[in-house]
């Protein structure tokens, strides 16, 4: 099938062109490996600024890499890491926190659009039977902002949900594979965001925004960090050339390419979501950043799948369809003529 329109998802896209230069500027000359380069130092005097924070990074290839590890980081073997029922760390991630966690629980809880709420986080964790061993307990609180469901929570939400977590002696950690977005939906700095909203550690998305290789582990806990330093080796995720990764982070983080990057995918979610809604088209909730899930009329992706529109299908009618820096207003003209054909074809056999 030649593809018209490409939204599957945002790691269909290319490399951005920015990030690219920057790998082939990088590519001269001999440095050490494993992190101890320039590149790498620069990364992490670069993420302490944008963060406002003293913070350790550490490069991996994937997300599920930055979240297993961070967690397993976080909580004991003994412990349970409290997160929605469809957090893309327990559904999706094949049981890499309790892998990499040494047994680590994961327990999910319900919310609409695949966010949290503080009553139902509060209300858990006054239940857990703490201190007793036939039941794991509560260390870490993982939130996903923007959420599996598009939905983005405001960084007041974030540090209620932080505060009541705190209050049982729970860490929160903040699965940021679509971050920019969530940030780029907002007016939220990222230290208010992360950091001074009470996030202990952070998986940095990039690879979905635009990097080639790398996703990111942001640790402001230092105790965190040190254990990471080993954990990161020990899951084959200390790149030998890690320069590579890191001139991808800085290039990424360097003068708010990333927000640049996540502003234009959610402009585009909107712009689709605008011409959605012609057709009254119902979505699990509203998108805010740049993915949405929305039920289509019978036949209707059939119909955009034969004109080449790529998307994925969900349950039943329901598709989900997500825009990336690369999505052009072509794409998305196309696969709204093709629902607007559908649409009225249906409408004049009654
Ligand atoms: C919210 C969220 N977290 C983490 C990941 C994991 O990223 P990766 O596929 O790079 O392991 C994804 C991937 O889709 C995601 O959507």
């Amino acid at each position: 099938m030649t593809i018209r329109a490409e939204l599957r998802s945002d790691n269909a896209a290319a490399i951005a062109p920015e990030i690219l230069e920057a790998i082939a500027r990088a590519n001269s000359g001999s440095s050490p490996g494993y992190g101890g380069d320039e590149t790498t130092a620069r990364l992490n005097s670069l993420v302490s600024e944008v963060f406002e924070h003293e913070a350790q990074v550490f490069p991996v290839t994937t997300g599920t890499a930055a979240n297993a590890l961070a967690l397993s980081a976080m909580a004991p073997p003994w412990g349970a890491v409290l997160c929605h029922e469809e957090a893309h760390i327990l559904a999706n991630e094949a049981a890499a926190t309790s892998m990499f966690g040494g047994g680590l629980a994961l327990h999910g809880l319900p919310g609409v659009g695949a966010k949290v709420s503080p009553v139902v986080v509060e209300e858990t964790l006054r239940e857990t039977p703490w201190g007793d061993p036939h039941n794991s307990q509560p260390a870490v609180l993982s939130v996903t902002n923007a959420s599996e469901y598009g939905a983005v929570y405001t960084q007041g939400e974030v540090g209620e949900l932080a505060a009541t977590a705190r209050r049982f002696g729970v860490t929160t950690h903040l699965d940021g594979a679509r971050l920019a977005n969530a940030l780029a939906a907002t007016t939220s700095t990222p230290a208010d965001m992360t950091c001074r909203a009470g996030v202990s550690v952070l998986s940095l998305g990039a690879t979905k925004n635009g990097a080639m290789s790398t996703d990111a582990i942001v640790s402001f806990d230092p105790e965190v960090s040190a254990q990471l330093v080993y954990r990161t080796k020990r899951a084959g995720h200390a790149a030998s050339k890690m320069r590579f990764h890191s001139a991808q982070l800085v290039r990424y983080l360097e003068d708010g390419l990333w927000l640049r990057l996540a502003a234009h995918a959610n402009a585009q979610m909107a712009r689709l979501w605008a011409g959605l809604q012609e057709f009254g088209l119902p979505a699990v909730v509203q998108p805010q950043a740049n993915l949405v899930f929305v039920d289509l009329p019978d036949g209707c992706a059939d119909s955009l799948e034969q004109a080449g529109v790529a998307f994925y299908r969900m349950r039943g009618r329901q598709v989900r369809f997500v825009t990336s820096f690369a999505t052009t207003d072509a794409e998305l003209d196309h696969a709204l003529t093709v629902i607007r054909g559908h649409v009225a074809r249906d409408r004049a056999l009654g």
